[in-house]
Order: structure tokens, then C-alpha cells, then sequence
């Protein structure tokens, strides 16, 4: 594995899973395996979990790690061929990857869609301007339209947390007054597919994610009805994938409730807004994995840079 930029580098979900719920019984195993080598963070966007999760991991495996708000510190970089940058930005990406490659041997982006331009955001500019001019190992912390470290992790919280053969999991969607990109839903997806589970997503019509992604899919546009006998329900907002970037219903009825939870675990990649999304008594009730999944950010993010250090050491 040269990158992780998405599920699809994962070569056996099951082992890597198993892999990282042995590096949480005893994350400093490895603490020699990363000595002498460097993680560069760079974030385009703000965060918590990624940011501190993956810090973490870096650190169990003895590796030095620098962080940069590149958002708000770094020049604004260019990404176009043979433009002519007499405008606000002011550093091509060829020589900001480069620069980068030569300071660490692993650079961790994040950077989320724009949701103005879908071609654009599907190009994922960022992610693969990095991937193509520097030299190094290139993890995705959330581009554009995929979230890996976090569906990961959620793949470890499914498995310690699952008692059945075949697991009911609802994806539902639930109203958020901002925007938001599709990445955390569509890695959950493509994670789910790669499981033994009875899987339904549920959505008010013209949500209906990248058709490419839910192929096959049972989509049902009744969320009390897709709720039923669930084992588990991941909760997300995201905005119209067709109508591109557009909040088009704000009902509160979608809303996870504890009376649509039933006997389900509650699961949400955080940070969620409380009585929006879900429902205080959820997030506070025993049934909400939230805190736990967030945990498991460190474990997935350890598997994938151990399993690049193996590969570069
Ligand atoms: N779930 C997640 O990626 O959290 P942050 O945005 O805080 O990193």
C-alpha cells in the first residue's frame, strides 16, 4: 500500500481490524517501528478527533509528528497547470508537495469538498496534488467525498460491539442547518458493503447519495420503517448530492430520537449538533457508541501507519 486515501486500499477489512483491536490492548508494541520518522498533519479544514486521534497513533509508534492549520497559516496554493498566478494565490501545489516530501516521510491531508463544484470535488485537487508532485506516502485525514480513518474506526467499534451473524445497520439521515459534505456517509458505504450486515439507508428524497456508491443498496425513504429491528444506526447529515451541495429539507422529524433508537446502538462520527441530529436522551442514554467510536479514531489511524511503516522502514 503506497497511499490511504480510501477503504478500497484496505486489502483484508477483517485483519486489519483484528490488527488494530490488538494495537488498543497494547498500543506502544511498536513504539520503536516509526523512530527516526516524521508525519506531517496538514489541515484545510478544522478538527478534533482527526487532528488529536492521529497525533496519537503517531506518537504510539515512536514516530515525530508536525501539525499545520494550513488553512488559516499556509500560502494559498494554486492547483491549475499553466496558470498564470497573478491573482490571490500564491504558491503552486508542484512546489508545495515537494517542499513537503523533503520534511517527513508521511504527509496526512485534510481537505473537505467545497460543495460549490461537484466535478471539482470529485477531482479531489487536493488529495491528488499531493499524491502526484510529492514524493512521500499520502493519507487521507477527509477529502472531498471520502472519510477512511473514520469509516475504519467505525468498522473496529461495529465488530467489538456486534453479537449477531448478520447485523441490521441503518445509515439514516438527519437535518443539520449547515450544508455538509458526503465523504464520512460515503466511506461508511463503501466499509458496510465489505461486512456480512443487512444494510438500509434512509433519506427524504433528492438526498440520495452518489449512485455509483449505493449500487445495489436498499434505500428507504420511511425512517421510522427502515429503523426497525435495527442493531445499529449510524446517524449523518449530508447535503443533495444531485442537487449539488443544496440543503433542501430541514425537518425536524428526521431527528434521531430514543423511540426510533429502539434496541439499536446509536453511532455518529462526531462532532454532532445535540437536539438537531439526535436527541439528548441518545447521546446521554447507554446505547450511544459516539465516545467509543471517537476512541477508536487512534486504533485505525495506528493500523494504517504501521501498516505504512512496514512497508517504508
Ligand atoms: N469525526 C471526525 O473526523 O472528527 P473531526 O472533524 O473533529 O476530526
Amino acid at each position: 500500500m503506497k497511499h490511504y486515501l480510501s477503504i478500497k486500499n484496505i486489502d483484508s477489512l477483517p485483519d486489519w481490524v483484528s490488527e488494530a483491536r490488538e494495537l488498543k490492548e497494547n498500543p506502544r508494541a511498536h513504539k520503536s517501528l516509526g523512530e527516526g520518522k516524521t508525519i506531517c498533519l496538514l489541515f484545510f479544514n478544522n478538527s478534533l478527533r482527526t487532528r488529536l486521534s492521529t497525533q496519537k497513533a503517531a506518537m504510539n509508534l515512536g514516530m515525530e509528528v508536525m501539525v499545520m492549520n494550513f488553512g488559516s497559516e499556509g500560502w494559498q496554493l494554486e492547483f491549475e497547470d499553466e496558470v498564470i498566478m497573478d491573482q490571490g494565490k500564491s504558491e503552486h501545489i508542484k512546489e508545495a508537495a515537494k517542499v513537503v516530501s523533503q520534511f517527513c516521510d508521511i504527509v496526512a491531508i485534510r481537505a473537505f469538498a467545497s460543495l460549490t463544484d461537484k466535478e471539482k470535488d470529485e477531482a479531489e485537487v487536493v488529495l491528488n496534488g499531493f499524491k502526484k508532485y510529492a514524493s512521500i506516502t499520502v493519507v487521507n485525514m477527509e477529502s472531498s467525498v471520502a472519510h477512511p480513518l473514520q469509516a475504519l474506526a467505525d468498522a473496529i467499534t461495529l465488530e467489538e460491539q456486534n453479537t449477531k451473524t448478520k447485523p441490521k445497520v441503518v445509515l439514516s439521515w438527519a437535518p443539520h442547518p449547515k450544508a455538509l459534505p458526503h465523504a464520512v456517509a460515503n466511506s461508511f458505504v463503501e466499509m458496510i458493503q465489505l461486512q456480512n450486515a443487512d444494510f438500509v439507508i434512509t433519506h427524504p428524497k433528492g438526498y440520495e447519495l452518489n449512485p455509483e456508491i449505493t449500487k445495489g443498496i436498499q434505500i428507504e425513504y420511511d425512517q421510522q420503517r427502515a429503523c426497525e429491528n435495527a442493531d445499529f444506526i449510524y446517524v449523518k447529515n449530508w447535503s443533495s448530492y444531485s442537487d449539488y451541495g443544496k440543503v433542501l429539507n430541514q425537518d425536524s422529524d428526521w431527528m434521531m430520537t430514543q423511540n426510533k433508537l429502539g434496541e439499536a446502538k446509536f453511532m455518529h462520527c462526531l462532532p454532532v449538533r445535540r437536539n438537531v441530529v439526535v436527541e439528548d436522551a441518545v447521546l446521554d442514554g447507554e446505547q450511544s457508541l459516539v465516545v467509543e467510536q471517537a476512541n477508536n479514531r487512534t486504533y485505525a489511524a495506528q493500523i494504517v501507519l504501521k501498516k505504512i511503516l512496514d512497508e517504508i522502514c
